[in-house]
């Protein structure tokens, strides 16, 4: 959930600065571009160094850079974050963002921030404790900022109470659980088709199709980025699906034949809200699979083909009310027609049409080039996009249409 989110961290003059390096570290690790402004006091407690390595980012503290007269752009950092993060927040920091003081960059930045704020604060435990320090937290609250709650212990004046700025790792899962409670799909399960099905001829021998899966890896991925749970029934392929499980969590079921994929599509489909189909599944097969290997002959050798389960069609016709259901269609030619004939023979709400006529689309390329057709028979051009880039277009067009349904 956190990767490729924007976080902005704004440091301020706490001896708890010494936990931010750790901080950086966990969110690089998930993926997050991270950018880090230090107050001028928090200089003397983290080095700009150990920060811009870690983040990969040079890091920020003043107005004007050099000479030259060139500056720190507040308003693009401001504008650049997902998320500003102060922490540690210290009474002082906190007290000038409650009156709107701005005189240090991090102040500016918060000032022009369009984004979420969380604060973790970190202090001594009378300075905490104190009264002032508590309204300027209050009124921030109620300005819609996110407290991180401080943790009560040791304390770096040799104290023993509350102020202990919260742990990096329960830094971490709070901007974890902030960004996975406000994604659109969250609560929902998608399911996902991806890769062609090979239709065994022998044990050797089988018709399959040139599918690579990464259009629908990369739909599996948006998907999940929205905050879905996703099931992902992939058919054989080359590709690496180990970041599916371990980065988002994604439920992959391997299947071999259309048969297999039909049990597992229609098995997930009952509870599924939104169903994106971009598997090239075959649309015959062997009539009978031979138990040995067929033999060469001196002859020519016809094989049997009979036509495979239709795992669109049987979807359509038990779609409910509330279930979205996309198809792809690739055409080779009339397209269009083609496409909108198959969203209506399959009861879909939309399908995307990739053509083999445009360079760079279709099987096998890392780009793709589809139009979105919906059942209104609306429709949406895509250009030449990554793959990725294509599914986030197709799953932000879902999430606009799905809760129009
Ligand atoms: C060793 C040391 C530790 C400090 N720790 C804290 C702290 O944890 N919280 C806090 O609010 N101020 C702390 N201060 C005081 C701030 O650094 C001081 O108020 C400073 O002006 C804050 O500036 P800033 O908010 O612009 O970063 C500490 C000062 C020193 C010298």
């Amino acid at each position: 959930m956190i990767k490729n989110k924007h976080i902005l961290i704004g440091v301020s003059g706490s001896i708890a600065a010494y936990k931010i390096p750790l901080l950086v570290r966990l969110l690089k690790k998930s993926g997050a571009e991270v950018k880090v402004v230090l107050t001028p006091s928090a200089k003397d407690f983290v080095t700009p160094v150990t920060l811009s390595t870690l983040s990969e980012n040079p890091v920020y503290s003043d107005f004007v850079l050099n000479d030259e007269g060139e500056w720190s752009n507040h308003v693009d950092l401001a504008l650049w974050a997902d998320l500003i993060l102060i922490a540690p927040a210290s009474a002082n920091t906190l007290a000038k963002m409650e009156q709107g003081i701005c005189d240090n960059l991090l102040l500016a930045i918060y000032l022009s921030a369009k984004s979420p704020i969380a604060i973790a604060p970190a202090m001594d435990l009378d300075m905490y404790k104190h009264e002032t320090t508590q309204q300027h937290l209050k009124k921030l609250s109620h300005r819609g900022h996110l407290i991180i709650p401080v943790n009560s212990g040791f304390l770096a004046s040799g104290l023993e109470g509350e102020g202990r700025m919260a742990e990096p790792q329960e830094i971490y899962h709070f901007i974890e659980s902030y960004f996975s409670e406000n994604l659109p799909f969250n609560g929902l399960k998608a399911l996902v088709t991806a890769g062609p099905t090979h239709e065994a001829i022998d044990p050797v021998r089988f018709i399959g199709n040139h599918s690579s899966g990464k259009m629908g890896i990369a739909l599996a991925i948006a998907l999940s980025e929205k905050g879905a749970e996703v099931t992902l029934v992939k058919g054989p392929m080359a590709l690496d699906v180990y970041q599916l499980n371990h980065d988002y969590n994604i439920n992959v079921i391997d299947v071999v034949s259309s048969d297999e994929m039909f049990i597992e599509v229609i098995k997930y489909w009952e509870t599924s809200d939104i169903a994106i189909m971009a598997a090239a599944v075959a649309d015959y097969k062997p009539k009978n699979i031979a138990q040995e290997k067929i033999k060469k002959l001196e002859t020519d050798f016809t094989l049997a083909l009979v036509k495979t389960k239709d795992i669109l069609k049987s979807m359509g016709e038990t779609k409910k009310l509330n279930q979205y259901l996309v198809g792809f269609a690739l055409e080779t030619e009339n397209e269009l027609a083609n496409a909108k004939s198959k969203l209506n023979r399959k009861n879909l709400d939309a399908i995307v049409l990739n053509s083999m006529k445009d360079e760079g689309a279709g099987f096998g390329f890392d780009t793709n080039k589809v139009t979105i057709i919906n059942k209104d028979t609306t429709k949406v051009n895509l250009p030449l996009l990554t793959k990725s880039e294509t599914a986030k277009e197709i799953v932000n067009y879902i999430s606009q249409q799905f809760f129009k349904k």
